[in-house]
């Protein structure tokens, strides 16, 4: 990789080569790299500059994105043999002249920089991530709360911040191998529902984790974690979901659920807490 001896500051007000990887399957017969050029501005990221070659180069060069503030995971890229998001990653950090961007590995591409993530999110709903619930009265006419202690929030609420850009199955070496391979996000996933005390769904879940493709397929390389742009540890989840699968192998019980308690009444509302938003539409 060029680097010219520029590093961080220095490199502003410098040409930058971007090689981009370009591949139209109507009629490519192989993805192939061409390169742009472009002088790097202050604070520019990476997906600035796909947007500026998009507008003042290359109005065919095909990418996703959308929020531009790391939160909607669309615009996760594999840059300089990294997987990252393409929105918080500054050009600068990167250190280098030459900046190499491909789509995620280990998926098909779709055109240029569009991986097609079908069986991504196939993975994850296949793992059911959601609360379930045994008894249906509680999902189609739910009145009153689950009452949860910060320590049983804790227990899942790294794994809630995982926003599905994809980059930690770009990184997996597993993944790279196996495309059955149900995948660190899904797995991550299935554990944030599995470790939530509200949730009474093991059992449902079993036959999505526990078969050849599944969760005995991580060999714990961590990866995943080290890729995850929202510091999610999919590599820990996968581990503890192991335990659990474990766990009821052996024979073990059903761990004790949060009870649904009654609305209460005659109590003050607890200071802090706002009042939901008045309903818009469906009265
Ligand atoms: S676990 Fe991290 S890397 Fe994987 S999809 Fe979620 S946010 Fe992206
Ligand atoms: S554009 Fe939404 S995370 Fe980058």
């Amino acid at each position: 990789m060029a680097d010219n001896g520029h590093k961080g500051r220095e490199l502003y007000g410098h040409e930058i080569e971007f090689k981009v990887l370009r591949y139209a399957p109507d009629k490519d017969k192989r993805p192939y790299f061409r390169s742009y050029r472009l002088i790097l501005k202050r604070g520019m990221t990476v997906l600035d500059a796909l947007m500026q070659i998009k507008e003042t180069q290359d109005p065919t060069l095909s990418y996703r994105k959308s929020c531009r503030m790391g939160i909607c995971g669309s615009c996760a890229m594999y840059v300089n043999g990294k997987p990252v998001l393409t929105c918080q990653t500054q050009v600068v950090e990167l250190g280098s002249t030459l900046i190499e961007v491909r789509p995620l590995p280990n998926f098909p591409i779709l055109r240029d920089l569009v991986p097609d993530l079908s069986t991504f999110f196939a993975a994850h709903e296949s793992v059911r991530p959601h609360i379930i619930r045994q008894n249906p009265d509680e999902v189609d006419s739910v009145e009153g709360e689950y009452i949860q202690s910060p320590g049983q929030l804790e227990r899942y609420l790294q794994f809630a911040y995982c926003i599905k850009c994809a980059a930690c199955v770009a990184a997996c070496p597993t993944s790279a191998t196996d495309s059955s391979f149900t995948g660190p996000q899904a797995l991550g996933a299935a554990y944030r529902y599995v470790a939530d005390t509200r949730d009474e769904g093991m059992e449902q879940r079993t036959a999505a984790l526990d078969h050849p493709h599944g969760l005995w397929r991580c060999h714990f390389a961590g990866a995943c974690s080290e890729a995850c742009p929202k510091g999610v540890d999919p590599a820990l989840g996968i581990q503890l979901l192991k335990r659990e699968i474990l766990k009821q192998r052996l024979g073990a019980g059903p761990r004790d659920s949060a009870r649904l308690r009654p609305p209460q009444t005659g109590k003050a509302r607890r200071e802090g807490i706002p009042e939901a938003p008045r309903k818009t539409a469906g009265d």
